[in-house]
């Protein structure tokens, strides 16, 4: 039994790190809330324990103070339904799951909540990247947090690869017995190991994201272990800038152009087959209201911006995963 489903969280406030990194439209409507629903087997565990369970996410990318489109509140009531989904029918207040949000992710109010907070209740605390020391992964700020739980959890597979206060230096604040992953993390982790070291040949990655810089100690551990790597997202622009391509406005690291091609090239010697997309869907601006075509992903016109993978790279991308037997799946492609 993992250590996450062995521990008795009978009282304890656990303070759980998720990924709550949703798509909102502009009347904050969710558009998709996989990663909320992947979260909640974990967050059910706690409460059915008995324990407290206290929220800590951040929320696209502020600029480092609060901002209303970015604030948490506005998944509250989604969290609450996807805990309570029989909620209209239950038999009495006893049958739902309060849930409760604090304004703030540390100080007063944070503290005196998560105080109050009764077995079997949720508080959310407002969005983490709200203090620029999050991202800085600042001791200071990761010691504050900490102090709000009695056990840390870590259920935040969308952000494993950030070093951040919440979700890494944290943890140097609990006992080794006091933090360990969550469910989803567990899953994921046990499954990429499984790949990594027990897979048959041939295996395929599959990578994507915004940024090469996020990806470079994945992708060069990748090239000891996979005959295929497909490359998809924001970063394959990069690759197709370094080689030559033009890639309009599309997202690219031009600091990393250097080191796309020394990925190429060493993928190249190691007898490694690097897939990029061969065309994309490219559009005008970022907006559900763009202009859209579909372009040779190496010739974007200027003012275009390549935002996903083409017809012809899904034929050829499907092809790779169609004759190989294991995959590494590191991000959906089609989520720039
Ligand atoms: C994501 O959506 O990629 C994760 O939540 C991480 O977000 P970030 O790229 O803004 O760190």
């Amino acid at each position: 039994m993992s250590k996450f489903s062995a521990y008795n969280f009978a009282g304890q406030k656990a303070l759980v790190r998720v990924d709550f990194n949703v798509p909102l439209d502009e009347n904050f409507n969710i558009t998709d809330d996989t990663r909320m629903k992947a979260t909640i087997p974990t967050i059910k565990k706690i409460l059915a324990d008995g324990g407290k369970v206290i929220l800590m996410s951040h929320f696209g990318r502020p600029k480092g103070g609060p901002e209303d489109k970015y604030s948490l509140k506005h998944l509250v009531k989604h969290l609450y339904q996807l805990l309570n989904p029989s909620a209209e029918s239950a038999s009495s207040a006893g049958d739902t799951t309060n849930v409760f949000f604090a304004d703030d992710c540390i100080g007063e109010q944070a503290h005196i909540t998560a105080g109050m907070l009764r077995k079997g209740e949720v508080l959310l605390l407002e969005n983490l990247r709200f203090y620029k020391e999050e991202e800085k992964g600042d001791e200071a700020f990761a010691e504050k947090l900490s102090k709000l739980g009695d056990v840390y959890v870590n259920d935040a597979f969308g952000t494993a690869h950030r070093a951040h206060a919440s979700t890494a230096v944290i943890a140097k604040f609990f006992p080794a017995d006091k933090k360990m992953f969550g469910l989803l993390m567990e899953g994921e982790v046990s499954s990429a190991e499984k790949v990594l070291h027990e897979s048959e040949k041939p295996f395929t990655a599959i990578i994507g994201g915004a940024k090469v810089s996020d990806k470079i100690l994945i992708i060069e551990n990748l090239l000891e272990k996979a005959t295929d790597i497909i490359i998809g997202g924001g970063m394959a622009y990069t690759f197709m800038k370094a080689r030559g391509g033009k890639i309009g406005n599309s997202l690219c690291e031009d600091d990393r152009l250097q080191t796309a091609l020394e990925i190429l090239s060493k993928a190249k010697e190691k007898n490694v087959s690097i897939h990029l997309p061969e065309d994309s869907v490219i559009a005008d601006k970022f907006d559900a209201n763009a202009n859209t075509d579909v372009r040779p992903s190496d010739a974007i016109p200027d003012g275009w911006l390549g935002l996903d993978i083409g017809p012809k790279a899904v034929g050829i991308f499907s092809e790779v995963i169609e004759r190989i037997k294991d995959h590494f799946m590191e991000w959906p492609h089609g989520r720039i």
